[in-house]
Formats: C-alpha cells, sequence, structure tokens
C-alpha cells in the first residue's frame, strides 16, 4: 500500500471536508433528534459526485477510486454518520454491485441516475428471518412468460423510504440453498412494492429504514441482476465492497468522538486544573487515537488493494470489524471523559455513542466478520 495520497485523492477529502463542515456539522444533531432525511445535502452530494463516487464518470459516477470514497466517507460520517450511510448504501451496495454485474442496458437505465444521484437505491437482502443467515431467506420469484414475479418481505432496509430503486435478493430454487438465490434489480413504484413504516432507531436517525414488503411484483425478465441461481455471490462481492463502506464511516464517528474529547479534556478543569494533564485522560486518550489509526490503516488497506484489482474479501471484513469496535471502544471513552456532561445532548458524544453501534451490526456483524476472516485463513 502507498502511504501517501494523489493530488486527486487529497482533493476529494477536503471537498468532503468542507462539506461537512458547513453543511453538516450545524444541522447534524438536529437531524438526529428529529430523524429527518437530509434531502436537500443528498443532492449536494449528488452534484460533487459523491453518491457514485468509484463509478465511472461514463456509467454517470464520480469516475475516482475506492481510497477517495473511504476519505470522503470518513469526513461526511464525521460530521454526520446518518449522512454517512445513506450514501455508503448507494455508493457500494447498489452501484457496485449495477456496475460489476450489469447488463449494458441496467447500466444505462438503472446504474446511470443512481451514480448521478438523481436516483437513490436500497439494497434489500435481509429479512426477519434471514439476517446473518442469508440462505434462509424467504422472499421469491417465479418465471412467468417475460417476468418476474416477487413474492415476500425485507426488512431493516436502509433508505428504502427515499430510494426508487431496490436491489432484491430471492429464492428461484427454493430447497437449494445458497445455490438458489437471485438477484434482481426492482423499481421501488412497481405496483405490488410497499415499504412499512420508518424503523424508530437507537443512532444514524438522519438516514431512514424499513421493510419493503412485495406482492405479486411483476418485473421484466431483463431486470435479473446476474446470473441465475447465482445471487448470493452477487450478495457477498458486494458486501465485500459494502464493508469498507462502512469500516470508513466508523472511523467518522470514532474521530468525532475522539476529536470532542481531545477538546472537553483541555477545558474540562478538576482537582486543580484540566483533566488533559491526568494520565488516567491522557492513557484514554492514547488508546482512542493508536485504535483510529489502525483502523484507518486497515481500511486503506482494503481500498488500495480493490483499486488495484487484488482480492481484498478478508481484509474488507478486518477493517470493518476493527474498525466499528474501534469506533464504539473510542465513543465509550469519550463519553467517559466527558463524565455526566457527556450523557447528556449538549454535547455531541452521546449521539456519537449511539451511532457507533449499528456499525459493529449491519453489512455483517462483528462475529460474521470474524467468521469470513477465519474462513479466509483456514481455506
Ligand atoms: N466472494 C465471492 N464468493 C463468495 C464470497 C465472497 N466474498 N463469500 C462466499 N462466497 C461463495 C463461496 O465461495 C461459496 O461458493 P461455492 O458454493 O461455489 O463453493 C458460496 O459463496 C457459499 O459460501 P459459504 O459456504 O462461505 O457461505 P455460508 O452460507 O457459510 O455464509 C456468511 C457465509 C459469511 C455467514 C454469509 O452468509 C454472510 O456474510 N452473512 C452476513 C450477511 C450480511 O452481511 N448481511 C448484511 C445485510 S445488508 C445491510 O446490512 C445493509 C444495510 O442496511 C446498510
Amino acid at each position: 500500500m502507498k502511504f501517501d495520497f494523489t493530488e486527486e485523492q487529497i482533493m476529494v477529502r477536503d471537498t468532503a471536508r468542507d462539506f461537512a463542515v458547513r453543511e453538516l456539522d450545524p444541522i447534524a444533531a438536529k437531524l438526529d433528534e428529529e430523524c429527518t432525511y437530509p434531502a436537500d445535502k443528498i443532492e449536494m452530494l449528488a452534484e460533487m459526485g459523491f453518491l457514485g463516487v468509484a463509478i465511472p464518470e461514463e456509467n454517470g459516477g464520480g469516475g475516482m477510486d475506492y481510497v477517495s470514497y473511504v476519505l470522503a466517507m470518513e469526513e461526511i460520517s464525521r460530521a454526520c454518520a446518518g449522512t454517512g450511510v445513506i450514501m455508503s448504501v448507494n455508493n457500494s451496495l447498489v452501484c457496485h454491485p449495477l456496475f460489476k454485474f450489469g447488463t449494458d442496458e441496467q447500466k444505462v437505465e438503472f446504474l446511470e441516475p443512481l451514480a448521478a444521484g438523481e436516483k437513490l437505491g436500497c439494497f434489500g437482502l435481509t429479512e426477519p428471518g434471514a439476517g446473518s443467515d442469508v440462505s434462509s431467506m424467504k422472499t421469491t420469484a417465479v418465471l412467468d412468460g417475460d417476468e418476474w414475479v416477487l413474492n415476500g418481505e425485507k426488512n431493516f432496509i436502509t433508505n428504502a423510504p427515499n430510494a426508487q430503486i431496490a436491489i432484491i435478493f430471492a429464492n428461484t430454487d427454493k430447497g437449494a440453498g445458497n445455490r438458489g438465490i437471485t438477484a434482481f434489480v426492482v423499481p421501488m413504484d412497481m405496483k405490488g412494492v410497499s415499504c412499512g413504516p420508518k424503523e424508530d432507531k437507537m443512532g444514524i436517525r438522519a438516514s431512514h429504514s424499513s421493510s419493503i414488503f412485495m406482492e405479486d411484483v411483476r418485473i421484466p425478465a431483463s431486470n435479473r441482476l446476474g446470473d441465475l441461481n447465482k445471487g448470493f455471490k452477487v450478495a457477498m462481492i458486494t458486501l465485500d465492497a459494502g464493508r469498507i463502506g462502512i469500516a470508513s464511516q466508523a472511523l467518522g464517528i470514532g474521530r468525532a468522538a475522539l476529536e470532542e474529547a481531545i477538546e472537553f479534556a483541555k477545558e474540562r478543569q478538576a482537582f486543580g486544573g484540566p483533566i488533559s494533564r491526568l494520565q488516567a485522560i491522557q492513557f484514554k486518550l492514547a488508546d482512542m487515537a493508536m485504535r483510529l489509526d489502525a483502523a484507518r490503516l486497515l481500511t486503506l488497506n482494503a481500498a488500495y488493494l480493490k483499486d488495484v484489482g487484488k482480492p481484498y474479501s478478508k481484509e474488507s471484513a478486518m477493517c470493518k470489524v476493527y474498525a466499528a469496535e474501534a469506533s464504539t471502544y473510542i465513543s465509550h471513552q469519550a463519553l467517559q471523559i466527558h463524565g455526566g456532561y457527556g450523557y447528556t445532548k449538549e454535547y455531541g458524544v452521546e449521539r456519537h455513542y449511539r451511532d457507533s453501534r449499528i456499525t459493529e451490526i449491519y453489512e455483517g456483524t462483528s462475529e460474521i466478520q470474524r467468521i469470513v476472516i477465519a474462513a479466509s485463513l483456514l481455506r
């Protein structure tokens, strides 16, 4: 891995940083409090090419690389982790599989508007009875003439209430387990598609999640994404890329918590001076900074491997679990440093504490990442 960034990568990072400071910092706490989807900010991110960062320009994207995507995601999530995940899902769980597995026609019809941010996407894999255990999904797709007919329910789908396009996984060969799943592109305005109420979540409240119900939804046969019965691999390959995005989100949350803890420690007076001079606080800050830097190196390494076309499945799982756990650790310690003040909404650390928690759960729990890493070591 190269340790210095290109001029273009630095420009992307600085653009994202300026945007985050100017547009997100002033409203992030309110978005969280009121559970508001930041539609105008998403439009601005789209104009900057941030909804399809690593998708080529000819396919509607920003034409940048995955390292740039990591840098941008960290900056956006540092200010507002909810906005970060809206961006991450569209980039890596929707645009990425459409770019990798889509036909030329699908790229024109679906990828271009998604990567340009004219439309928003969501990723329908999880079901009430199939979270970590993907192959237990119950949603079905049956071919009827030149249409697929989909029936089933997806839940906890990030962006669903705001999305125009969903990538949906369904059983096309019941009983074949992970070898009987196929991916489809489903416009959310198709007859028979509906969303449940928005989930009232603990954190990342600017991003909206809900169930998706499908009742005899008829989509053209040409909306199949990738090969028949190869959807499990489409999902796994997509999640390999997605987990780098979530690791970057975790970096942003961790950095916000660390920066606020440093500022507070320098100001808060106790035992005759600022608490930053106490080793109890210094040791915490040192551990927080070490874990954040280690997480960033793992994340950039996974992105770099992806950019140069090398395998990165294990590295993506490693950066996801490490950055997520670093982020929950850092926000926990930041709250501790703030003491009682940290437990109030007057300070940002309680939001970072809540936001960090999801990074250990979605796009594969920390336990699932360890399974992926161990499987790779033992192969
Ligand atoms: N790339 C390519 N192929 C892969 C792969 C990868 N990363 N991982 C597995 N495969 C292939 C295997 O090679 C195998 O192929 P063959 O059948 O040809 O041999 C096949 O897929 C099955 O592999 P496994 O036996 O390893 O699969 P498994 O059933 O044991 O499951 C698992 C593995 C790691 C548990 C997997 O099910 C998993 O990742 N689960 C977690 C799901 C998840 O992350 N869900 C998140 C939902 S999305 C979300 O959260 C979005 C959001 O809101 C933000």
